[in-house]
């Protein structure tokens, strides 16, 4: 025997079984049942106190939604495909156990409000839990920062040796991209923390609400200020889900330096077994299983980025069942962004650094061919000029396989007499380093000093 529907008086047959599963959405929005409950409790409080519903209604619908929540969370309650959605499972439940108070509930209100609310409820605790995460894994990433703040490793462009940097300055990269991640999490929650209840279906409603009463409860900073726009748009979903698909490309670039960085041709670091898994036929092989699979799973969360878009372009005022079609894309937006963050913060406490392999790759690439540059110009060569000279100091090594480091000071003052004992203290890694002591350079100094602050902030 089929439930009734809410609203099924108007109908004269009940919807098909195959509409009727395809226009649920109880399979995926149980997930905000507890919101869901909370937002009714408050609604009930704010429609209490404006005189709409009784003190017995209150005080009868306060414990019916203790007992749900209970239920809820015991795993026992049974949510019915019939029902539709969360909101009328749970009123129904509502009702059968304290009866009419149950159906009171609903007064002023509608699921279109309802539902907006709850999204948003359910979002703002989502966020503080994401910002948390990324803040887990900024912290990781200074302490391997830190232990090799000084550690000489190969600055790429074009992915070709370009200036020494420190592995510490590298990570550091990140921790910033990190950092503005969290900040857009932060700023998009302003926008999210807004109460939709009151709006009703799209018009508002014609009893006595109290809306700003309602927010305070909910802990919302403002209500939403036009009915039509509450219900309707979900903007906030798109520019959260825009900002997870930042951290997500945050990451997926990390991955892809682990990545290479693991491959036995560089060889500058290893990442612990428990994050790779081997092959089933290559009896060698380790693979870096998780950076590649963030790597994928980025794609994923851009995917529900661009579904929201699309979701919401052209959407005439006001709520549109178009709408429902928010929740999947959100929920794993939400999960894949935060699993993925949690394995993260671990696994680059997994990370192995090999500092020689490091080494060896920016001497091969005569990484402090700039330094050289630089040198003849404070001694008071054009920059062209030296840029010239220098060019054949490098072919002149390349041909004799060594580094510019390695090269006796007569030789190199065969290409510039303005060449000094001095030179060797730019041209080795080391000295490259330290030169780049200002703020946002890779200087060991600022690299502790950025390391400091970061930990300053996050603390
Ligand atoms: N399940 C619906 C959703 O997720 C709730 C709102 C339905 N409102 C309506 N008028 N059908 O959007």
């Amino acid at each position: 025997m089929q439930d009734q529907h809410a609203w099924s008086g108007r109908f004269s047959e009940p919807v098909s079984e195959l509409v009727k599963h395809y226009t649920a959405s109880i399979g995926f929005d149980y997930r905000l049942a507890e919101v869901d409950i909370e937002g009714s409790l408050a609604h009930a409080a704010m429609l209490n106190r404006s005189g709409v519903l009784s003190d017995a209604d209150l005080e009868a619908i306060r414990r019916g939604m203790a007992e749900i929540r209970a239920e809820i969370r015991a795993g026992k309650l049974e949510w019915s495909v019939d029902l539709e959605d969360v909101h009328m499972n749970i009123e129904r439940r509502l009702t059968d156990r304290i009866g009419d108070a149950g159906k009171r509930l609903h007064t002023g209100r509608s699921r279109n409000d309802q539902v907006a609310t709850d999204i948003r409820l359910w979002l703002r605790g989502e966020i503080d839990a994401t910002v948390g995460l990324l803040a887990e894994l900024q912290l990781s990433l200074l302490d391997l920062a830190e232990q090799h703040a000084a550690t000489v490793m190969p600055g790429f462009t074009h992915l070709q040796v370009a200036q020494p940097v420190t592995f510490g300055h590298h990570l550091l990269a990140y921790v910033e991209m990190l950092a503005r991640d969290a900040e857009r999490m932060q700023d998009c929650r302003k926008r999210v923390n807004r109460l939709p209840l009151g709006a009703a279906a799209l018009a508002g409603t014609t009893y006595p609400i109290d809306r700003h009463y309602t927010a305070g409860l909910l802990g919302f900073d403002d209500v939403c200020h036009n009915s039509l726009d509450a219900v309707s748009d979900r903007d906030f979903a798109i520019e959260f889900t825009a900002a997870a698909s930042l951290a997500m490309l945050h990451l997926s670039r990390l991955s892809e330096e682990l990545i290479l960085w693991m491959s036995p041709r560089v060889g500058f670091i290893d990442i612990a077994d428990r994050f790779c898994t081997g092959s089933s036929i290559m009896p060698q092989k380790k693979n870096p299983d998780v950076p590649e699979l963030v790597r994928g799973k980025s794609g994923r969360v851009v995917g529900h980025l661009i579904a929201l878009i699309t979701l919401m372009k052209a959407q005439p005022l006001a709520y549109n069942k178009d709408n429902q079609e928010d929740k999947e894309p959100l929920f794993d937006t939400v999960d894949t962004l935060q699993t993925t963050l949690r394995i993260y913060a671990d696994m680059m406490r997994g990370v192995t650094v090999k500092p020689e392999a490091m080494r060896a790759a920016v001497l091969q690439g005569y990484a402090t061919a700039t330094d050289l540059a630089d040198y003849l110009v404070k001694k008071g060569l054009p920059f062209r000029d030296s840029h010239e000279v220098v060019a054949l100091a490098v072919r002149h090594a390349e041909q004799q396989g060594v580094d510019l480091s390695e090269l006796a000071l007569p030789v190199l003052q065969g290409f510039s007499a303005l060449i000094a004992e001095d030179v060797y203290t730019v041209l080795t890694p080391e000295g490259s380093l330290a030169q780049r002591d200002h703020v946002g350079g890779t200087a060991p100094t600022q690299v502790r000093a950025q390391i400091e602050r970061h930990r300053a902030r996050l603390a």
